[in-house]
């Protein structure tokens, strides 16, 4: 995949081997790094360079990551949700959760499921997620009619759903999250913690586009929270800057134990 991913990027300079970066989970193992290495290599690549997700998005997101103040970054992915805390271009605490926005999705239909006894695919859950999930009480509550199965008569049926059903089923995933934000501010230094509650935190990734996640956060953690302009491309961005400067960057790449 990495092969016909860098070809395709490439187009006309097949000839020159390319520089690569590759962006990881921030926990991952010594052992996985050189993984992760090593198959960016065999696809072809001249030189490899690693870098945290939460730094790339970061960076992305145009923080000041190098300057010697606190910036928290969560990052709501599909699979995992990390947050960092990062000052002078480095990690300084994190913590990453295995629960993201397919999360949400798997809950909405274990909730129609049970309520409604009605059968939906993870396609449709992601939809209703995306049109009427919501974290917090919105302005105007919405509802929306989802076409599913129903479990007892196995015929197809039509029901409406509101964004007050999915924001309880979601409810529990969204605690999980916002636990892991307090608990890596309780583990934060208290002079970085001082720059958060001044700054606040910032939500990267496609779970940060739930409607009221961050005003969620914020009532319950009271800090302040944004979320980052693009969301979605923040990590690529800030992966795709710090290719064209690496001298610039070097300090926030992941160093290898060799070196
Ligand atoms: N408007 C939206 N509202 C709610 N969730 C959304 C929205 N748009 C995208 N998502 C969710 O964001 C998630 C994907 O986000 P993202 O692309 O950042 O993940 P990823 O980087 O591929 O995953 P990971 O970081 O776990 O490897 C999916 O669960 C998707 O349903
Ligand atoms: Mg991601």
């Amino acid at each position: 995949m990495l092969r016909n991913l860098t070809l395709r990027a490439q187009k006309k300079r097949l000839l020159v081997r390319p520089r690569v970066i590759v962006c990881v989970p921030s926990g991952i193992t010594e052992v996985e790094k050189r993984a992760v290495r090593d198959s960016a290599l065999h696809a072809g690549a001249r030189e490899v360079f690693l870098i945290s997700e939460p730094v790339a998005a970061a960076i992305g997101a145009d923080l000041p990551i190098e300057q010697a103040c606190g910036n928290m970054v969560m990052d709501i992915g599909g699979g995992t949700s990390e947050i960092a805390v990062i000052s002078l271009s480095h990690i300084v605490v994190h913590n990453s959760i295995r629960v993201g926005g397919d999360k949400m999705d798997t809950d909405i239909i274990s909730y129609l499921r049970k309520k409604n006894n009605l059968h939906v695919g993870l396609q449709t859950a992601e939809k209703i997620k995306m049109t009427v999930g919501s974290a917090y009480p919105l302005k105007q509550e919405l509802t929306m009619d989802v076409r599913g199965r129903d479990i007892v008569s196995g015929y197809p049926v039509t029901i409406k759903i509101s964004s007050e059903e999915i924001r309880e089923a979601m409810s529990e995933t969204i605690s999980t999250m916002i636990d892991a934000i307090k608990r890596l501010f309780e583990r934060t230094a208290p002079e970085l913690s001082a720059d958060i509650a001044e700054r606040g935190v910032f939500l990267t990734g496609g779970g940060a586009l739930l409607k009221g996640l961050d005003e969620k956060i914020c009532k319950t953690v009271d800090l302040p929270v944004h979320v980052v302009p693009d969301p979605l491309e923040c990590v690529v961005k800030g992966a795709g800057r710090v290719l064209d400067d690496v001298d610039r960057y070097r300090d926030v790449l992941i160093k290898r134990i060799e070196d």
